[in-house]
This record gives structure tokens, sequence and C-alpha cells, in this order.
């Protein structure tokens, strides 16, 4: 029987890739974490820094700092490599100029190594970065998936599940759409321990304290600038977030998550990423779920597909 070996790679281990390394590394989710960074060194500061908590571990693995031939063998490479986002900045979409030769050259780099896996994107504006990281590869779209709203998906379910001291596990609800400004909360599909928040957020006044949907949807929204104005970066999150994905990647669980895929046809939106519940498993965006929409949260999501469409006539891919 030969063993397979799993292999994670990271390009940019800055915050949110030293984190997700870091992530995976403690879940031990493959056998293989490699760290690259146009900064050799602070990838092999991280990868050492990491080694040193493998011996805490429930398993052994190996970290290490490398570069772009490690990708030819990898079953995921995460591409969370980025110009620096402006301090001052509240817009995601801000970044796309700055970022888009940064993930070009990654991408082109990735590819030129023969890697013949699946892509996970995490840098923002992570839609259309995306998109275009499956323009560039030609890989299937099955196999290029973004992290998309699935942090935001988190970000709701702990603010509903503060509300009434519950674990944010018990809340199902889906945030979709553009992970940014224009992304939509499913209300008509989202539930507290099986009961429709609407329902919940009318029976338990004390606890709602007159909280709306309006409310919820915007501080989901902030949640992300809420961090950012503070440290000047978010990584924990968007860690996890994105573990969860490798995770459902590399041991085949078919879990139905809201992230970033292409989508062309279904809810009305043709060729465009964004996220939609999606199952996820070893081959990357298996099937699309299309879940029913009240009709203004359907237009909503198509007005937030066209806006993130009108971008790619400006990619050079
Ligand atoms: C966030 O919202 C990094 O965009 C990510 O935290």
């Amino acid at each position: 029987m030969s063993y397979r070996n799993s292999k994670v790679v990271i390009v940019g281990a800055g915050n949110v890739g030293s984190t997700t390394a870091y992530s995976i590394v403690n879940q031990g989710l493959c056998e293989d974490v490699c760290l690259i960074d146009k900064n050799h060194e602070v990838a092999v500061g991280q990868a050492l820094d990491m080694r040193d908590s493998v011996f805490f571990m429930n398993r052994n693995m190996n970290v290490h700092a490398g570069d772009y031939s490690d990708c030819t063998d990898a079953d995921i490479v995460v591409i969370t490599a980025a110009a620096p986002m402006p301090k001052d900045s509240n817009d995601r979409l801000e970044m796309l100029k700055p970022s888009l030769h940064v993930v070009r050259e990654v991408v082109q780099s990735v590819m030129d190594s023969g890697f013949n896996g699946i892509f996970i994107v995490v840098s923002n504006p992570v839609d259309i970065m995306t998109y275009y990281t499956w323009r560039v590869s030609g890989l299937p779209r099955q196999r290029v998936i973004g992290s998309g709203t699935y942090l935001d998906t988190a970000r709701l379910c702990r603010a509903l599940s503060d509300m009434y001291d519950l674990a944010p596990a018990s809340v199902e609800a889906f945030v979709l759409g553009e992970h940014g400004d224009s992304e939509i909360v499913s209300w008509n599909s989202a539930t507290i321990g099986g009961k429709r928040v609407d329902d919940v957020l009318r029976d338990n006044e004390a606890r709602t304290k007159g909280v709306t949907r309006e409310d919820l949807q915007k501080r989901t929204i902030q949640a992300g600038w809420e961090i950012f104005s503070r440290k000047h970066n978010t990584c924990y999150g968007i860690a996890s977030s994105t573990t969860a994905i490798a995770k459902s990647i590399l041991f085949d669980e078919n879990r139905i998550m809201p992230v970033s895929v292409c989508v062309d046809g279904m809810y009305g939106i043709k060729g465009t990423y964004l996220s939609v519940p999606t199952i996820v498993d070893h081959t990357g965006a298996k099937e699309i779920v299309e879940i029913d929409l009240e009709q203004d949260e359907l237009a909503a999501l198509q007005k937030s597909a066209e806006l993130l469409h009108s971008f790619y006539p400006r990619l050079d891919a």
C-alpha cells in the first residue's frame, strides 16, 4: 500500500499565510507544509518557528520554506500574496490594481512548476483574484476556489450566537456574493437550532434587544474593518476559514460551504466568481447548491455578481 503524502504550499508568509500554515499544522491536515515568500528568509524564519511546534502536535509533519518547484507535487496551493493594504483603506477592491501583477506572477510561477492540484485563493479582492487565477492558470474552474464569504458567514454566525449565548456552530446561515460591501445574507435559509432566525429574533425580545436583519448584515460587513482598524490586518478568522476549505479537500469531506466559485447559469448569474453554497471534496468545488433565496436576496446576489463582473474587462488575463 503506497502511503499518500499530502502537501500544501502557501504562497505569502505574511500574517495571513503564516497563520494559515500554522492552522494547518495545528490540525495536522497533511504531511508536508511549504511556505513560499518573495522574501525567502521570512519564509525560512516562519517555517523554523513552526517546526518547533510540531513536537507538541498529534502527528509529525514536514514544515519548510521552499520555492515554486515545491508546487509540482502539491495537492493544494494557497495564494495569500498581495500588495500591502493601505492602513486607511476600507474597501478590498482598492487592492486590485496594486496586487494584480503579484497574483499573476504567483500563478504563472506555480503553473510553470507543472502544478496540477487545486488553488485556494485568499488574496483580496478575493472574488476577482480567484477569477483571475482561473483565467491565468487555465485549470478547470472546479479546481480554483476562493475563500470568499466563508469568513463573513462565520462572523454572522458568531454575532447571532453571541446574542443568544450559543455556540456559533449552532447557527446555520450563509453570507453570499462578494466578500465585501455587496455581500448578502440568505435569511430565507438562516436557522438557529432548526428555527428560522427571523422567528428567533421575534420570540426572544429580551436578548434580541431590537437588533434587526439590517443591523446584523451591517455588522458582518463591518467586522473585518473593526479588526483591521485596530491591528492593520486580520489573520485568525481568514486562516481558519481557509484551513476548513483545505480540510474538506484533503479529507474528501463533501462539506457545503459558501466559497467563491465560478457561477455560470445558477442564480441567474453568468460566468462570475462569487460565493454560493458549494460542495467541496477532493476534486475541489464539486457542485454548486442552488438554495431558495427571497426575491430581494436573489436580486442583491445578482447585483453583487454584476459589480464583480464589471472589473473583468480591466484585467489583462
Ligand atoms: C477579512 O475580511 C482578510 O478580507 C479578509 O478579514
